[in-house]
């Protein structure tokens, strides 16, 4: 038994507000599905059911012998020429649910979104506390978290939303980049979940999600300037009409996000390093250090930050510290959560200064780079994605930059890793037919574009 493929399968785009139907599409698809769901539903239903979405059909010469498209209101429809509509499709115009998968890094996740924006349902099961020992994410720890957590998750998702398997319209899963390890369980048990229930498969690029994190929840205009900012990756996309992306920037050593991890764990602070030193850095003088920005060489929308890290290190060997990291990992020892006062108790003034430097640096690299690269294509809307992007000092500064288009951000839970994007993401490939088969395999080094 195969799965259904983009190849023989025909590509009507419903689901967009702005969406034309080529009314061969839809009869090609429904054929294809098949099966005894196959309905004949006149023109008009369609049309209405079309309608109804601020969606509009176009009738193909095709079909129509010649009648012209500005005359479907007039056609009169014998049986042989009536549109074909699968049941299923008449109810996915209704309201389309994605199941998403996404096991790329060190969450479990799956959620259910209706129609590529509403989100039902969105479960994750964070591995934080297997690797906060580790100071980092241990792949093979994870990779076993995975599968233990993997089909609770569905579960949960499925039952927060109250979705059958078969309500779906399709399942989406993360296909990379990732660990290949980890991104193997979501994509296996997605196969399987797509088999036997001769569901569609949708494979989506984890970066992609992100970007869907903010463009499925807000009125972001294209194009736009996306800058993913996670634990691993610092990238500027273009993201032009239909999706298609254009990267104009990287960073050529650590993602802004590892930077934070690298900063945390040498100063004896807990992982993930971003949300404890977001948290500290309001209490520390921004201006007390003067950490220099990275001026980089050829491609300038492209990002380091190990120069950065490196001038921590040496600032920090240049000191004694040893006793107040001693003092941070015994607090970390008795209470593996700290509260600000507890960090503060342990953490003096030129460290705290250190931390708030740090991150303003970091700060003003993204977003010098940022604004930079949506000058350049002439962006309608800033957006800024993953992980880092949950940091306060980086929202309050955007906000504080004075541009002529908007900046959009994810709300703190899509901003981490989380399935709801990758659902999100599977919308317009679902729309337009986009579908993997039972060949799909993890790649850890998925570029996007
Ligand atoms: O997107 P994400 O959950 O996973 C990846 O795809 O990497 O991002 C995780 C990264 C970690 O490096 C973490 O330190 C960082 O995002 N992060 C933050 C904040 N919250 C998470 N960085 C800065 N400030 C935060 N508030
Ligand atoms: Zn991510």
């Amino acid at each position: 038994m195969s799965l259904p493929t983009g190849k023989n399968l025909a590509r009507p785009r419903f689901g967009h507000s702005q969406d034309v139907f080529q009314l061969h599409e839809v009869i090609e698809f429904s054929l294809f599905l098949g099966g005894k769901r196959l309905l004949f539903l006149a023109l008009n239903e369609i049309r209405h059911a079309l309608l109804r979405r601020g969606g509009r059909l176009e009738v193909s010469d095709r079909f129509w012998g010649g009648a012209g498209r500005d005359k479907v209101d007039d056609l009169q429809v014998n049986r042989a020429r009536r549109a074909h509509l699968v049941f299923r499709i008449q109810r996915r115009l209704e309201a389309v649910r994605i199941l998403g998968i996404e096991s790329s890094c060190d969450e479990t996740a799956a959620a259910v979104v209706e129609d590529g924006s509403v989100i039902l349902s969105s479960v994750v099961a964070s591995q934080i506390s297997t690797h906060a020992r580790y100071g980092g994410v241990v792949p093979e720890l994870a990779s076993r978290e995975h599968l233990r957590t993997i089909v609770p998750v569905v579960r949960l998702a499925l039952e927060q939303s109250s979705t059958r398997l078969e309500d779906l319209g399709a399942i989406a899963v993360t296909q990379g980049p990732g660990l290949v390890g980890s991104l193997l369980v979501g994509i296996t048990y997605a196969k399987a979940l797509a088999l036997v229930r001769r569901l569609p498969m949708i494979a989506v690029n984890h970066i992609e999600g992100h970007i869907h994190a903010v463009v499925s929840q807000n009125p972001v205009e294209l194009p736009a300037l996306a800058l993913v900012v996670s634990g691993g990756h610092t990238h500027l996309y273009e993201v032009r009409e239909n999706f298609v992306y254009r990267l104009l920037g990287k960073t050529r050593d650590d993602a802004a996000g590892e930077a934070f991890d690298k900063v945390a764990k040498l100063l004896g602070f807990s992982y993930p390093g971003g949300p404890v030193i977001d948290m500290l850095a309001p209490h520390g003088d921004p201006h007390a250090v003067p950490f220099t920005l990275a001026k980089m060489k050829g491609n300038t929308l492209d990002f380091s930050f190990s120069g950065l890290k490196t001038a921590v290190l040496r600032w920090s060997e240049a000191r004694d510290l040893s006793a107040e990291v001693a003092a941070r990992r015994e607090l970390l020892r008795r209470n593996s959560h700290p509260s600000v006062a507890e960090w503060l108790a342990v953490t003096p003034r030129e460290t705290l200064d250190t931390l708030a430097s740090f991150q303003h640096t970091v700060i003003r690299e993204l977003l010098r780079r940022a604004v930079k690269a949506a000058e350049e294509i002439g962006a309608r809307s800033l957006v800024i994605s993953g992980g880092v992007a949950c940091n306060a000092g980086l929202r309050i500064a955007a906000a504080a930059t004075r541009l002529p288009y908007p900046i959009f951000f994810p709300t703190p839970g899509l901003s981490t890793d989380n399935a709801a994007m990758i659902a999100a993401a599977a919308f317009p490939k679902f729309a337009r037919g986009e579908f993997a088969d039972s060949t799909l395999r993890a790649q850890a080094n998925l570029a996007l574009a």
